[in-house]
Parts: C-alpha cells; structure tokens; sequence
C-alpha cells in the first residue's frame, strides 16, 4: 500500500474543491502541500496548461508529495519553504487563480514518533516542523524565562494552570533538563492538582502552545495571509482551513478587513477606490459535517473560510 493512503484524509475536500472553482487551465498554490491530498484533488482538474504549485517546509513531507503526484508531471510544482516566505517562494510564478492553506500538522508529523509532537509517545521534545530549524521544544523549556513560559502556555494553549507549569518546569529544569515528552507529560500530570482534572489529555494544551511557538506559528500566519491574498489575480480565490481558534482568528480578521468597503462614513456615494478587495465566499466559517466529524476526528476543530479577489489594490 502507498505509505500516505492511511496517513492523512484531507479534510473539508469536496467543499475546499467547490469553493476553489477550480479551472483547468489556472494556476494554483497549496501552501500546505503536506502529503498532497488536497492537491491531488486540484490537479485532477487541471489540464496541460494549469499549475499547481505545492509548499511545505517539511522536507519528508514533500518527498513523499512528490511521489504521490508525479504522475501529474509539470502541471505539479514542489517548492520546499515555509509559506511566511511566499512572496519569495512564488516570484516568477503568474498570479495565481486559488490559493489553499490547510493549516498545522499533518497526521505524517503526528505519526513520527521521533518530531515530539504527540503527548500520548515518548521522543525527544523537538516539535519542528522543518528539521532545520534552529529552536526546539526542548531548548525553549530549557532557556525560556518563567513569564515567558507562561505567556505561551496562556496564549497559544488556552492553559489555566500556566503559572502552576511554568513554575514547575524553572524548578525542576536545572537539576532534571527536560528533554523527552515523556518527562514532560509526567510533570504536567504531577503539577495538575486532581479537582483541576478536565476533559482531554492534561498535556494537550501546553503540547499545542510549545509547537505554535517552537514554529512561530501565528507571527508566520500574519504575513503569510496578506501575502497569499497578494497573490492572487483578480478572479482567484483562498480557501483556509484552520483548526484552532487562535490562527482562525488571524484568517477571520485579515478576510474581514479585506471584504469591507474603505469608504468614510456618510459618503453617499461609494467610489471605485473604496469598493472591497475581497468578496466573502462563506458566512462566518464552515464546519465539517458530522459524518466527516466521525469519520476522520481530525476534522471536528476546522474552520474554513474563503473569499475571492474582486480587484488590486495599488
Ligand atoms: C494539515 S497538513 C496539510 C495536509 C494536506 N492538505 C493534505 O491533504 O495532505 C499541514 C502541512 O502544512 C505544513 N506547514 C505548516 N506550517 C507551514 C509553514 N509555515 N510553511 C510551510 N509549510 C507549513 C506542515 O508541514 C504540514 O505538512
């Protein structure tokens, strides 16, 4: 069996399809490329003249990407890069007719017990999504101030025990560095006191605030939304998908301020160079059905929002 057929169903994907309007002659980015799954369903469509071209910052990712869809030859370009830098990833290419983002890990990243994201295996505490990076989870739980432990585990996992954690971890860390998510998961366990006991893992939420920092997750996500927008001719259309509130949040916020009209209150009449940029495709955000919920659990957080360009804005 091909090593992605069990690994990742891309989520969403017939609505993601329906939404891109995809033609067969355009040009496409998935800035998520991940195993290709999404892409795989773009490039179907495209015929000899149309383009898809795929980036992920995750090398192993896109190796196995690119055996997934060499059948489509040139129509499929991989482009290896974190999608914070597609302005230069995409320089040469033509405006594009669709953009997809699919964001945060793949089940392929999930699975690799040896990347440290998953609470539930014990590996070493990296939690990089490109290998090359230069911070892992390990040396910031190593280096990190306790305020700024705390911050993260209150800002990017929500944590209500982020004071009781971080101040866990300085004592402890010079006598026992942590370096293994096993360690860590025992440290969650022992600091969270049983009438605090909620419903999912304890060590989700500090997991989840480790790997957004160790990424930069967010910082990235607020350049690379305008960028991607920038992008796009006029015509073309993003679709995002978002799977925890923080990062839906960003999405939300630049769509919105994009689709709304620049014209001072009261003007009568609105002029051409007030009129939106970006035409909402989808009311708020959509969800999965509930028959995708109970077939891949993956899908159960998601947001999807999408908006088409209605002119440039100089
Ligand atoms: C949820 S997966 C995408 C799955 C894909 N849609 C599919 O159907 O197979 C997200 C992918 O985005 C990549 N990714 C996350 N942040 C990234 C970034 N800043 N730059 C480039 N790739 C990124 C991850 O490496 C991962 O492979």
């Amino acid at each position: 069996m091909e090593p992605w057929a069990n690994l990742h169903q891309p989520v969403m994907a017939d609505e993601l399809l329906h939404l891109l309007a995809v033609r067969a002659d355009g040009v496409y980015c998935d800035a998520t490329l991940g195993l290709g799954g999404h892409s795989e369903r773009v490039l179907e469509r495209l015929g000899t003249l149309g383009r898809l071209f795929g980036v992920d910052r995750d090398a192993t990712a896109l190796g196995l990407a690119k055996s997934r869809l060499a059948r489509f030859g040139e129509r499929f370009v991989p482009i290896h890069g974190p999608f914070g830098e597609l302005r230069t990833l995409l320089a040469g290419a033509p405006p594009l007719d669709g953009l997809i983002a699919d964001l945060g890990v793949s089940s392929l990243q999930l699975d690799r017990v040896e990347r440290g994201f998953s609470y539930s295996k014990d590996a070493p505490l990296d939690m990089r999504m490109d290998s090359t990076g230069e911070r892992t989870a390990a040396a910031i739980l190593a280096t990190y101030s306790e305020s700024e432990l705390r911050r993260i585990f209150y800002e990017y996992g929500d944590e209500k025990l982020a004071p009781r954690f971080a101040s866990r971890i300085v004592q402890s860390r010079d006598a026992t560095p942590l370096v293994s998510s096993a360690q860590l998961v025992e440290l969650i366990a022992a600091a969270t006191p049983a009438a605090a006991q909620r419903a999912g893992h304890p060590a989700k939420r500090v997991f989840q605030a480790l790997r957004i920092e160790v990424n930069q997750e967010l910082s990235v996500l607020e350049r690379a939304i305008p960028d991607a927008i920038d992008a796009l001719e006029v015509g073309g259309r993003i679709v995002v998908l978002a799977y925890q509130s923080l990062e839906d949040r960003i999405v939300k916020r630049v769509l919105q301020a994009r689709s709304a009209s620049t014209a001072p209150r009261g003007l009568p009449v609105e002029l051409p160079e007030h009129r939106p940029e970006l035409k909402l495709l989808v009311r708020g955000a959509e969800l999965a059905d509930d028959d995708e919920k109970a077939a891949n659990p993956r899908a159960t957080p998601v947001r999807l929002r999408a908006a088409e360009r209605l002119r440039y804005v100089a």
